[in-house]
């Protein structure tokens, strides 16, 4: 049983990271689209190519069932890839639903940081609409975070300036939960968690993720492992030098004891 995961770039990785954690049985195919990332910065008709050439090379290679392990691919192409294919395909939804419903009680509002297409498709207009009765919801697209991500930018200062200069019209006291809405940005959990006040939670949709591809493989009837949690890395740029970052950007993540915190399902 190989599951493939897939992502513009090392975002993916992040989920990745909780399907090994938690589904230690399977065997994994990631694929990174290295000629094409970032994604959420492109025009939505290009991207959709992008997502359906990068899924048909994965498919070449093998795998029993897909995790579009990017918010902004899911958004643009979920359901052409399910028409297309008769795998078991898991998306991303920005965990909106469990931070509204996790905020009520406080009064407080949801901030979501998500890439600026992502928060552009109907996907997500309808997921607030249908969630937000309230109207507590605020979104902030970051388009310079995938860079900074993807460059392994990971130091605390540099990042502190960048999220502070992209806060400083909000007043955080009014805030009560961060969504992360794009898979790269768990990678700076550990960097806002020193950053922003005690107060706000920070969540993100992976453990969900990986909670709905184990119960779609029982679903499917495809549940048992056979597998021993070996990882395949592929990109369609076909750099070496960008599959031993993703090593290391994995070894990164798999050492980060935030990713066991709770988080909303
Ligand atoms: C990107 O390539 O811009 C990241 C996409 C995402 O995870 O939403």
């Amino acid at each position: 049983m190989r599951i493939g995961f897939f992502d513009s770039g090392i975002g993916g990785l992040t989920v990745l990271a909780e399907a090994l954690h938690r589904l230690p049985d399977k065997d994994f195919l990631y694929m990174a689209d290295t000629l094409h990332v970032p994604y959420g910065t492109k025009a939505e008709e290009d991207v959709r190519a992008y997502i359906l050439n990068s899924v048909g090379l994965m498919m070449n290679e093998g795998i029993d069932a897909l995790v579009v392990a990017c918010n902004t691919a899911t958004s643009i192409a979920i359901n052409d890839l399910r028409e297309r294919y008769s795998l078991p395909i898991v998306g991303m939804e920005p965990a909106v639903k469990p931070a509204v419903e996790m905020n009520l009680a406080t009064g407080k509002r949801v901030l979501v940081f998500a890439t600026p297409l992502t928060l552009q498709l109907p996907k997500y207009y309808a997921l607030v609409s249908r969630v937000d009765e309230h109207g507590i919801v605020d979104s902030l697209p970051l388009p310079e975070l995938v860079h900074y991500c993807e460059a392994l930018q990971f130091d605390q200062s540099i990042m502190n300036d960048y999220f502070l200069a992209k806060l400083a019209d909000y007043d955080l006291d009014q805030y009560g939960i961060i969504v992360l809405g794009c898979t790269h940005y768990p990678f700076y959990k550990d960097i806002l968690r020193k950053l922003l006040p005690a107060h706000i939670s920070i969540v993100d949709g992976n453990v969900g993720t990986v909670k709905r591809l184990s119960a779609l493989l029982s679903r499917y009837g495809i549940a048992s492992g056979g597998g021993k949690g070996d990882v395949q890395l592929m990109c369609s740029g076909r750099e070496p030098a960008y599959i031993n970052k993703m090593q290391k950007a994995l070894s990164i993540l798999r050492e980060r004891e935030s990713l066991t915190e709770t988080q909303p399902t």
